[in-house]
């Protein structure tokens, strides 16, 4: 089991999304809102060390393979300062950028808390931070991965609006029980995108970014396929988890994304997909843009990080 962890060069398992349709309590010290107060003041000297060590590690592989609008909303928002964020003034800069604010949650909220959060330009991030021990594997998104993984692309116009109309068609999913469709689309997008760029292929996933060792198999590894974006195919296709993806799909443009996704009314595709998925994580379909063609050796292999 230990080797497990050792290996796990990753941050994933959960994130908000995967955890959809889940409930929980809420803490007597956060609002109805479900936030509270980050109390910048009270990390130690030891949990801004933990951050500083995963940005160090993530800037190691990140350049020139994270998006142009990811790496230049680090510094927009001047992450690369060192420390946790302050979430009070990182969301001053981040507000007058794009309208967005952070907000600290306790760690995971419940779906129609999340949506809400988003349709009104709020993102909602973990204030807690992983232990030392627990750099490479933890269950509930941290601040790492709320901050570091999500906020950077946050600074972009479209990728922000996008992100407040997926809050808006969350609402409206709950009326339509159709959760799980909806979730693929951000675990394909917000969680693990990719998007072609002049320069090459970029990552712009936040499950992806906060990630060293899948930031490299995301792009390089002749493992995954790595199909053009289409919605309805997206919507319709199963994700893994607790591993690396076996697919990732890729934009155009964040144009692309938000043209395609907001003209499009999902009342009726979720009538048709009826909260089940018709592909699996690997499937190749005929009506595929494909990129690259995946082996699947990582996953045949077994997968979890296999050698
Ligand atoms: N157009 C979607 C709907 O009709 C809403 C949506 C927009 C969902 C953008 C995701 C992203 O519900
Ligand atoms: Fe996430």
């Amino acid at each position: 089991m230990n080797s497990f962890v050792i290996v796990q060069d990753i941050f994933r398992l959960t994130c908000y999304i995967s955890c959809m349709s889940n409930q929980f309590d809420k803490p007597a010290h956060a609002a109805d809102d479900w936030t509270i107060d980050q109390r910048w003041s009270d990390y130690t000297a030891d949990e801004h060390k933990v951050w500083d060590t995963l940005y160090e590690r993530l800037m190691k592989v990140l350049p020139g393979r994270a998006a142009p609008e990811f790496l230049n909303g680090l510094t927009a928002l001047k992450l690369d300062r060192g420390g946790i964020p302050n979430f009070e003034e990182m969301s001053d800069e981040l507000e007058a950028l794009t309208g967005w604010r952070v907000v600290a949650v306790p760690g995971l909220v419940p779906d129609d808390v999340f949506f809400d959060h988003l349709a009104n330009c709020r993102f909602p991030a973990g204030n807690f931070i992983r232990k030392p021990d627990q750099l490479d594997y933890i269950q509930e998104p941290d601040v790492f991965h709320d901050v570091f993984g999500h906020v950077p692309m946050l600074t972009d116009p479209v990728f922000a609006n996008y992100m407040k109309a997926y809050g808006e068609g969350g609402l409206r999913s709950l009326r339509h029980a159709s959760l799980k469709n909806l979730a693929a689309l951000y675990w394909y997008t917000v969680e693990f995108g990719l998007i072609q760029t002049d320069q090459g292929l970029r990552i712009y996933g936040a499950g992806i970014v906060s990630s060293p060792a899948e930031s490299v198999f995301s792009l390089e590894d002749e493992s995954p396929n790595r199909i053009g974006f289409e919605l309805e195919r997206l919507m319709r296709t199963d994700y893994r988890i607790d591993d690396f993806q076996q697919s990732y799909f890729v934009i155009d443009s964040y144009d692309q994304l938000f043209r395609s996704t907001v003209d499009t009314d999902f009342a009726p595709l979720y009538a048709q997909m009826h909260g089940r998925f018709d592909h699996k994580p690997e499937d190749v379909l005929p009506s595929d843009t494909l990129l690259h063609q995946g082996t699947q050796a990582y996953a045949n292999r077994g997968g979890r990080f296999a050698a």
